[in-house]
């Protein structure tokens, strides 16, 4: 957790500098970019936890996996939400987890701009700045709030979630769309919001934040209610009290 903490520190430094710099933006797909700073955040997080635990695995976002041991694997976002940061939108973080044996085992999401760090350990519950937070207490939909994303090729394919959205919005007391699904996750986990689901996410977006839930009391699926394991196709996560009127909107 501290070399977690560190990288994640460190890469929130880069990100803060780097929102009064030109950028340097390429583009991964049609709507999906990739800027100089997310490379530079990614580096500098890989290069301290190597320099901590040289045998160990990384998943990262924007480089090629590192096979190291196979019982350990760091599963990073360096900015989580590179849409918003090009449009200096101060919505987004840095998410780093490790894996052990398949569970996930730490989560740090950090956001540098308020500097709200949210964290967990499996079994030991989840913080915000080093106090314990929980989900919402919110018991029904109509009084809920909601957030989703939606992935890059909304255009073309033909699950976009814009039904859902549709759904939701309609039932629920309102739905955002921040741009950072592990800093939605997060807002699950301190009750900010009561209920976020999303698809096609990477296991990068949902590693920590999929954790801080479950460890600050709620519940984390898949659509249908099934249990969610790291870039499945489709993630639900809420206080748990409004999970079952959730699936049930998704089943139709
Ligand atoms: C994106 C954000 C966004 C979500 C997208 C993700 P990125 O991650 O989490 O909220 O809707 O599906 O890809 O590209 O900013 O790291
Ligand atoms: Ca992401
Ligand atoms: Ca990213």
């Amino acid at each position: 957790m501290e070399v977690a903490l560190l990288a994640a520190r460190q890469a929130g430094r880069i990100l803060r500098a780097g929102l009064h710099q030109d950028l340097q933006v390429s583009y991964k797909g049609v709507r999906n970019l990739v800027t100089n700073v997310d490379r530079a955040a990614e580096a500098r997080i890989i290069r301290t936890i190597l320099h901590h635990f040289p045998t160990h695995s990384i998943l990262a976002e924007e480089s090629h996996p590192h096979e190291g041991d196979s019982d350990h694997r760091w599963i990073i976002d360096p900015l989580d939400g590179t849409t918003n940061y090009s449009h200096r939108f101060p919505f987004f973080c840095v998410s780093i987890a490790l894996e052990a044996r398949g569970q996930m085992q730490l989560g740090v999401v950090y956001d540098p701009l308020r500097r709200e760090c949210f964290c967990a350990e499996a079994g030991a519950g989840a913080t915000l700045n080093g106090r314990p937070i929980s989900v919402s207490s919110t018991a029904t939909l109509k009084k809920s709030l909601l957030v989703t994303g939606f992935a890059y090729d909304i255009q073309t394919h033909p699950k976009n979630n814009l039904d859902h959205f549709i759904r939701f919005s309609l039932s629920a007391q309102a739905v955002r769309r921040t741009g950072s699904a592990a800093l939605d996750l997060c807002y699950v986990a301190a009750g900010r919001f009561d209920g976020f689901w999303e698809m096609r996410l990477h296991p990068w977006d949902t590693a920590a934040g999929s954790l801080i839930v479950a460890e600050a009391g709620g519940r984390v699926s898949r659509f249908s209610g099934a249990p969610y394991a790291n870039g499945d196709e489709d993630i639900l996560a809420t206080n748990g009290k409004i999970h079952a009127e959730m699936i049930r909107h998704f089943e139709g």
